[in-house]
């Protein structure tokens, strides 16, 4: 395995790489990465030069932004929108051109389904546009992605707290312990007894997206100057055998089952 120094330098290595000698430059590195990344390449759509052009922000700024958004397009399309509105003024294209309404979808955990809740899946759909995926050969959105689910999963949301808030009421703070909207918002709802249609339950969520835009772009800008360095510690596939969060117990309590083993090894 490689070290977490080993996969930075090299990260940034080719990061400034890109930044100065342009998309000529890019191009051709993409190729040099092994015949495989020309097919991907070919096949993935029309803007495949990254990084995307990025501006450092301001993270308070970011998240009051966030939080008024979500009044409007809810979490996941408040915290793309947080970012890409502001890097629509400092820099134009591509963000311009980037509908970022289209992801109102996000909320609930998608259409309602309490799947990933929007704001870790906003924050990943917006780091891994500007930074690109990893099979594009820069691994910082990938590993901001995973620090994100960690640090959403392990923190105490709401973080952030806006200025003017249009909730009054005192919110009070919980650990998810999982990046699910289910979970996240029901045990909030347990903890506060507040209903889910109760504006203090709507003023959490819109807090939670402004308190997730804020970690992105520290994130980000820890990035854009070189110094990113990524905290998550957890891959369930590689230490499960099975994709999924920390903590099996939870939901499995003392009998977590164990995944098959030994049949139809993949590549
Ligand atoms: C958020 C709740 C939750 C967490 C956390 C969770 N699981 Fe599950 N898991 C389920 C549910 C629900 C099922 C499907 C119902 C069932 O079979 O228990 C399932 C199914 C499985 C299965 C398929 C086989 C089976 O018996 O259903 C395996 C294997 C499994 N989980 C392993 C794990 C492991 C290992 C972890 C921790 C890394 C984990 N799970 C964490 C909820 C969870």
């Amino acid at each position: 395995m490689k070290t977490k120094e080993g996969m930075d330098q090299k990260g940034l290595a080719r990061r400034r790489m890109l930044i100065t000698t342009g998309a000529v430059a890019a191009g051709a590195a993409l190729t040099q990465l092994g015949g495989w990344l020309n097919s991907a390449e070919a096949k993935g759509g029309s803007t495949e030069k990254w990084p995307w052009p990025y501006e450092k922000l301001d993270p308070a700024k970011t998240a009051e932004i966030a939080y008024n958004e979500w009044y409007r397009v809810f979490c996941g399309a408040a915290v793309i929108s947080s970012v890409f509105s502001q890097l629509r003024e400092k820099v134009g294209e591509p963000y311009k051109s980037f509908p970022a309404d289209a992801f109102v979808f996000l909320e609930g955990g998608q259409v309602g389904w309490g799947t990933i809740c929007g704001s870790p899946a906003g924050a990943n759909i917006v780091a891994n546009l500007i930074i690109g995926p990893r099979i594009a050969g820069a691994h910082e959105g990938h590993q901001i992605a995973a620090d994100i689910m960690q640090w959403y999963s392990e923190a105490k949301m709401p973080v952030f707290a806006p200025a003017v808030a249009k909730q009054p009421t005192k919110i009070v703070t919980t650990v998810s312990d999982s990046p699910l909207c289910h979970l996240s918002v029901g045990k909030w709802m347990k903890a506060s007894g507040y209903e889910l249609a109760s504006p203090e339950r709507k003023d959490r969520c819109a807090r939670v997206a402004a308190s997730t835009a804020y970690h992105l772009v520290e994130l980000l800008n820890d990035w854009k100057d070189g110094k990113y360095e990524s905290s998550s510690d957890f891959t369930c596939a590689k230490e499960f055998g099975l994709t999924g969060q920390y903590n099996c117990n939870e939901c499995h309590g003392d009998k977590v089952p164990a995944p098959p083993k030994g049949k139809g090894k993949g590549a």
